[in-house]
């Protein structure tokens, strides 16, 4: 049985790109695999968030997860630091972290370049803290977008520093994962990179029908195609990845053939198509999310479980380490 483990930090409701990036087919793998679903409270505190609104910034995407279907029976869904042993190997592994490849990390320099009064050593060492989440519970699969890809090759890196510089084989070495599928970038409704939640340009699973129709409606385009065959510009390419993950092939085909064919005059329509078949993906998850918020109880209830579980395997490998490293109790 492969290792399955997927990460989110808790900075605001999930989007369409946290969805398809990370999420999407985890109903299937949580029949097939053992799987680890987690919130990564502790790498949030890199922007220093608020404490009176850490927690239900957790709960929200507590909320948001199991309102996708993960199933805590299944699957073991708990909070990073409900799990101290993640610190402690944290630790351990910084020391094995070298400075000039941290500061080469393109998540790195582009949160100083944005931020430059906030350059802490948590945001330095943040790929040391993700590759431990994955390590901990060696994990074979890391389901994540194609932003964090740099950080599973960091992972494995470590992995096999530690191995290497401990002659053990010791630590699998973990595979970004799409589901057989490339890493995938959702772009933003801006014709800009990423949808991100500090992009502000997001569709959100919460999000209303009329929300999702005014955003969609409001998404850059242009007169339409110039000619033949011509390339299509970033902006509507970006309306094409997203068609993508929520249509139908024969959907994107026809629009498609109206780009090649030079037709104008079908934004419109696109546009409307693109918003309902999102409408079909978010509604049930949003109106689950509703009901899961306000349950207490039940969220303490699978926090406890998970998190007791977590530490079950999260033990193991922190004692396992300690061992090879050549720590002994008197
Ligand atoms: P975060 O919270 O920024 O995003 C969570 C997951 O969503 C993916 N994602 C996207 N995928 C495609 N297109 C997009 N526009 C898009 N936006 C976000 C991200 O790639 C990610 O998979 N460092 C991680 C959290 C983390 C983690 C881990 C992940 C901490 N430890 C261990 C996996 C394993 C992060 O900041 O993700």
């Amino acid at each position: 049985m492969k290792v399955v483990l997927s990460g989110i930090r808790p900075t605001g409701n999930l989007h369409l790109g946290n969805y398809y990036g990370a999420m999407i087919n985890f109903l299937k793998m949580q029949e097939e695999n053992k799987c680890y679903f987690f919130i990564a409270d502790w790498h949030s505190l890199t922007t220093h968030p608020d404490p009176n609104k850490l927690h239900a910034n957790v709960r929200t995407i507590l909320s948001e997860y199991l309102a996708c279907g993960l199933d805590p029976e299944k699957a073991i869904l708990y909070v990073q630091s409900d799990v101290p042993e993640i610190a402690e190997l944290y630790l351990l592994l910084n020391m094995h972290a070298y400075l000039g490849e941290l500061e080469k990390t393109v998540s790195f320099k582009e949160k100083a370049r944005q931020n430059p009064d906030n350059v802490n050593a948590g945001l330095l060492t943040y790929p040391v803290l993700m590759a431990t989440d994955i390590l901990i519970h060696h994990a074979d699969y890391v389901p994540v977008g194609k932003d964090q890809e740099q950080h599973l090759e960091i992972t494995r890196n470590y992995a096999n520093r530690f191995n290497y510089k401990y002659g053990v084989d010791y630590f699998k070495l973990p595979t970004a994962y799409n589901f057989g599928k490339e890493l995938i970038k959702i772009p933003g409704l801006d014709g800009s990179g990423k949808m991100g939640k500090s992009e502000g340009n997001c569709i959100y699973l919460i999000d209303e029908p009329k929300v999702i129709e005014k955003k969609i409606k409001k998404a850059l385009t242009d007169n339409g195609p110039e000619g033949v065959n011509t390339p299509k510009p970033d902006y509507i390419e970006n309306l094409f990845t997203i068609l993508k993950v929520v249509s139908t092939p024969e959907v994107v085909a026809y629009y498609d053939n109206l780009w090649n064919a030079g037709e104008t005059k079908w934004y419109g329509s696109l546009k409307k198509q693109l918003a309902e078949d999102i409408i079909k993906v978010t509604n049930p998850i949003r109106e689950r999310i509703n009901d899961i918020q306000n349950d207490d109880a039940y969220l303490h209830k699978i926090t406890r479980e998970g998190a007791e579980k977590a530490r079950e395997s999260a033990s193991k490998t922190l004692k396992e380490v300690r061992e090879i490293m050549g720590f002994k109790s008197f």
